[in-house]
């Protein structure tokens, strides 16, 4: 029996750590596995509405961190999580993703001598002022054993001198949670509620630092924003941090006299789903809506220069566009007059499957 502890933190762990935990609790003779809640995101629409729409169990430890510098809240995750590792004694520890509390839990098993495997290992943005990126190259030197979504992540890796034998070309986990979620989403009555019928409006997201916590490049989107906006309805989900920064910036008003804009609460994982799935195109700077975007084969326009997620533009639904207004609109002219096409292009291993591989994995490693 392995017993092992799975972590969460921010909105983007949820859905990844899901479906790892239901097929554990799945082969109940070989794994008992906890799960962790560091609390980096604490909001009732960045947390808990993601437990409920993922029917991820309560966390068994929730260590309530919360938001601070990236030192204050990695040391506080760190600071919290060795007492139960100690304290639990587990046979693995699971990290995802490349947020701060993914490295702090790793950091602390690394040095405990506790096992740590890293799901969604090896993707690189090869620019080095973003936090993930940091916090990705990091976790994948010190994580025992690294579970990739696809080739390149591999190539990654062994470029940086990780041997093969500590990776495992797994597949990606996002989409064994939106597979599992698609039919359920259906149900969603969110068209109804925005007013927003399929296939004819846009929906855009925004939280990167390097977006939102610029004043310029900020003021840049929201002006691409209006002349999208005058060409179909956009709903436009705010992360807390962007909220702040629109505020501190004066152009929360500016933003809010947009036609045909819709300014909501984040929402939750199955209303997203639906959302998103319905949309002409998505406006986006966050990393796993490019995946998510791809497996349905919806437009997507990436807000940033830079993509630690290739594949979605090898696989023609994901284009980067930087912050600029003008490059922005020219992309989304030319993708909303391309006729949308039926032939969806996947990576291998995108099925829905990667969780059993994951747990079928630690268990091989492990004998
Ligand atoms: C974090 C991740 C990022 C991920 C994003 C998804 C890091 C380095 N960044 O960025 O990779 O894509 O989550 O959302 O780990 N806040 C709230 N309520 C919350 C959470 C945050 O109000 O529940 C506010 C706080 O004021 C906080 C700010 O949002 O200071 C930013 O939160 P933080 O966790 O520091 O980073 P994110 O920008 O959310």
């Amino acid at each position: 029996m392995l017993k092992v502890i799975n972590v969460v933190g921010a909105r983007p762990n949820f859905m990844k750590v899901a479906p790892i935990v239901e097929e554990m609790k799945r082969r109940e003779r070989e794994f008992a596995p906890l799960v962790v809640h560091t609390g980096q995101h604490y909001d009732a629409d960045m947390s808990d509405a993601f437990f409920r729409d993922l029917e991820l169990p309560e966390p068994d430890v929730y260590l309530g961190v919360g938001s601070g510098s990236h030192a204050a809240q990695t040391a506080a995750v760190m600071e919290r999580f060795e007492p139960v590792v100690l304290q639990e004694r587990p046979d693995w520890v699971l990290v995802v993703g490349d947020v701060n509390s993914t490295i702090a839990c790793a950091l602390v098993c690394a040095k405990l001598g506790v096992k740590v495997g890293h799901v969604e290992a090896g993707l690189r943005s090869r620019d080095r002022t973003m936090p993930e990126e940091i916090n990705r190259v990091l976790t994948d030197q010190i994580a025992d054993l690294l579970f990739t979504p696809s080739a390149d992540a591999d190539q990654n890796l062994l470029n940086e001198g990780i041997p093969q034998e500590r990776i495992r070309l797994v597949g990606n986990i996002m989409i064994d949670s939106l597979y599992r979620r698609l039919n359920h989403a259906k149900q969603s009555t969110i068209h109804q509620k925005l007013g927003v019928s399929d296939g004819d409006y846009a929906v855009l997201t925004l939280h990167r630092p390097s977006n939102v916590d610029e004043p310029d490049h900020l003021a840049g989107i929201v002006k691409a924003l209006a002349e999208v906006a005058s060409k179909m309805p956009v709903v436009f989900p705010v992360h807390p941090r962007t909220r702040k920064k629109l505020h501190e910036f004066e152009l929360s008003e500016r933003v809010e006299r947009i036609d045909n804009l819709q300014l909501v609460d984040p929402l939750g994982y199955v209303d997203f789903l639906q959302l998103y799935s319905g949309a002409r195109i998505v406006l986006t700077d966050s990393g796993g809506i490019q995946e998510e975007t791809t497996a349905l084969g919806i437009p997507c326009l990436t807000l940033r220069e830079n993509t630690e997620r290739p594949i979605t533009i090898e696989m023609g639904t994901n284009q980067l566009v930087g912050c600029e207004p003008e490059r922005i609109l020219a992309a989304f002219y030319a993708a909303v007059e391309k006729p949308s096409s039926n032939d969806l292009r996947l990576p291998p291993l995108w099925d829905g499957h990667t969780a059993e591989r994951i747990v079928s994995s630690l268990l091989e490693y492990s004998r």
